[in-house]
């Protein structure tokens, strides 16, 4: 496994196997490895014959820098993960060499970027996509790998790609989950044992849900989403930023399910915000 630090290094190793004939998939990371990383990362090494990781904790996708400074950071247990699971390059720029000069180009998907994550977090995806398009301009695979937890995220890289035309294809890749339900996250570590119930609050809403839907036959998003919040409400100090039944290809609001959905929500812990969704197929 090759860990380069260098822009120029990753295009030597790239070219390299592009030259071999080698199909190369990337899972681009913000690092603090869990299992939702290795499980995109293992759906890339089954589909590619190179594989590429990067660990770049983004600045300019953080619109809070108390959250962009305690991000987790812990690169030499995240290489011997990467060892392990035996990935070809790992590409762990510096800040300076990612944004080298002064930077006056981003990539912004409009309209998509400013609902639902985009509400609470100004600028964030703007800061997410040109960060996965320079990613995309070093690497340039052939496959990328996004995880469904961060749905909002994977619907606009897939439309940035497409209206870009960014020869990549992207592939989802579904949320892994803890023991008891909780979504894997690199904040998880934050989260007090006394307080893990309050974190699964949002997961618990959206399976009740899923149940209503699919054991009940109920439609109506206006009651769904009712009940929905009402198992998050009953913790004083756990803040439903939102919970909302959405479009599955462009997030646009739902009052009646009759296709494929996404359930969404987003929950603040005193110390710690959380996303998690579901996909509702009917
Ligand atoms: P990060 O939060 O490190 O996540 C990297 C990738 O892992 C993303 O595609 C994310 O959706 C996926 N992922 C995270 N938790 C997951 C889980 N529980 N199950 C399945 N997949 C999961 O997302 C980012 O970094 C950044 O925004 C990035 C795309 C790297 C741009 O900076």
């Amino acid at each position: 496994m090759k860990i380069v630090k260098k822009i120029d290094d990753v295009r030597k190793e790239i070219k390299k196997a592009k030259k071999e004939g080698k199909t190369i998939g990337f899972v681009p990371t913000m690092g603090a490895l869990h299992n939702g990383h290795i499980s995109l990362i293992k759906t890339s090494l089954s589909q590619c014959n190179f594989n590429v990781v990067s660990i770049f904790v983004n600045p300019i996708q953080f619109n809070d820098p108390e959250d962009y400074q305690r991000y987790p950071r812990d690169i030499n247990r995240d290489i011997e993960l990467l060892k392990k699971v035996k990935v070809d390059l790992v590409f762990v720029p510096s800040v300076e060499e990612m944004y080298k000069e002064r930077a006056d180009t981003y990539v912004e998907v409009t309209g998509l970027s400013n609902v639902l994550e985009g509400k609470f977090r100004p600028g964030h995806f703007k800061g997410v996509c040109t960060v996965v398009c320079k990613l995309f301009n070093i690497v340039q695979p052939d496959r990328a790998y996004f995880g469904w937890k961060d749905a909002q995220q994977l619907i606009i890289i897939r439309k940035m790609v497409k209206d870009l035309n960014i020869p990549v294809e992207i592939v989802g890749c579904p949320t892994i989950r803890e023991k008891d339900g909780l979504a894997a996250s690199s904040r998880n570590i934050f989260i007090k044992e006394d307080d893990r119930e309050k974190a699964l609050s949002l997961y618990k809403a959206l399976k009740k849900i899923e149940d209503m839907v699919l054991k009940k036959g109920i439609k109506d998003t206006s009651i769904l989403l009712e009940e929905g919040k009402s198992i998050i409400v009953k913790y004083p100090d756990v803040e439903l930023q939102y919970l909302e039944i959405v479009d599955f290809e462009d997030l646009s609001p739902v009052r009646k399910i009759e296709e494929k959905v996404l359930v969404l929500g987003a929950i603040k812990l005193p110390y710690v915000r959380l996303i998690d969704n579901i996909i509702i197929e009917v």
